[in-house]
């Protein structure tokens, strides 16, 4: 058997994300300064087909001057994994199991295999697991109790009426589950974390010289942060890495170089 993976359950989007001078008037046609079609080596028409089928597909525009974006189409009609599906991960295959939150009760119930699986098997051969919790839908927030390690989001933390990162993360933490760790993001404040021992950690963000598209900062800083814990980094060290990759994210158009 080769080296465990980490697997990801949510929703994969292929984001369309052209930049333009200014926000186009409705109706009007608009020039793009940089398209990712131009050098997704993919055919147009293709995925304008599979966006009308099975594939997602979001429309994202990038303000050049500050990186701002805005999502112009959405299809938010896909269809959601569900613990059916789920039952047919051979989970012996992962070392670490992320959920983005969905569809929480669905999700509970993978989790609770995972937990199940946990409780048969040796240490070594266990599946740790981690939940995001970034939309402030409520039904969400059960996911807090479950993962080992939980992402919150700035949204979600300022929707429980925090306003900083470090608040969030000691407010929040009773939510968990024991031994759990929870961290969160706060854009270019970095992210703050707290371990199953308590002590807060915190990490200033890493700006790049030019901001130039932060859409993505948030899956990077989550896609960092777990690579380094899987392989048995501290998590003051995790969340400094998680803030590196999505700061030099933040410094390109999608994710050239990064990945
Ligand atoms: N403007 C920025 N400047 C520097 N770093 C940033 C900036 N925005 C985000 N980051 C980095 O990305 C990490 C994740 O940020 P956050 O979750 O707030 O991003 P986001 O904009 O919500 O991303 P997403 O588009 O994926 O939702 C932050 O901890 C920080 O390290
Ligand atoms: C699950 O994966 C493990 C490790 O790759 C393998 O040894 C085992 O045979 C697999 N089980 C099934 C039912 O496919
Ligand atoms: C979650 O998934 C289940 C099973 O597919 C479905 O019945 C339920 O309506 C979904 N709930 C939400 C909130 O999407
Ligand atoms: C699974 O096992 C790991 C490793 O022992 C443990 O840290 C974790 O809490 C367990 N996770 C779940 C969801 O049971």
């Amino acid at each position: 058997m080769g080296e465990k993976r980490v697997l990801c359950v949510g929703l994969v989007c292929l984001d369309i994300i052209s930049v333009v001078e200014r926000y186009p008037a409705e109706d009007s046609d608009t020039r793009f300064i940089v398209s990712d079609f131009g050098r997704c080596n993919v055919d147009v028409s293709h995925l304008v087909r599979h966006s009308r089928g099975e594939m997602p597909c979001a429309c994202c525009l990038v303000n050049c001057q500050n990186g701002s974006r805005t999502v112009t189409l959405y299809d938010t009609n896909l269809p959601e994994v569900t613990a059916a599906d789920f039952e047919q991960v051979n989970l012996s295959r992962y070392k670490w199991i992320h959920w983005e939150g969905r569809n929480a009760s669905e999700q509970v119930k993978m989790i609770q295999r995972v937990e199940a699986h946990n409780r048969t098997c040796p240490p070594s051969d266990r599946v740790t697991t981690s939940v995001e919790v970034e939309k402030t839908r409520p039904e969400l927030y059960q996911l807090f109790s479950y993962g080992d390690v939980v992402f919150v989001s700035k949204d979600v933390a300022k929707a429980w009426g925090f306003y900083s990162a470090a608040e969030a993360v000691q407010g929040l933490r009773r939510h968990l589950k024991p031994g759990a760790t929870l961290v969160c993001a706060w854009a270019e404040e970095g992210a703050d974390a707290i371990g199953p021992d308590g002590v807060l950690v915190h990490s200033d963000a890493f700006p790049p010289e030019v901001v130039v598209d932060t859409l993505g900062a948030g899956d990077t800083f989550n896609a960092a942060v777990i690579l380094a814990l899987s392989r048995g980094r501290p998590l003051a060290e995790a969340i400094t890495y998680g803030c590196q990759v999505a700061g030099r994210k933040c410094g390109v158009h999608g994710y050239d170089g990064i990945v």
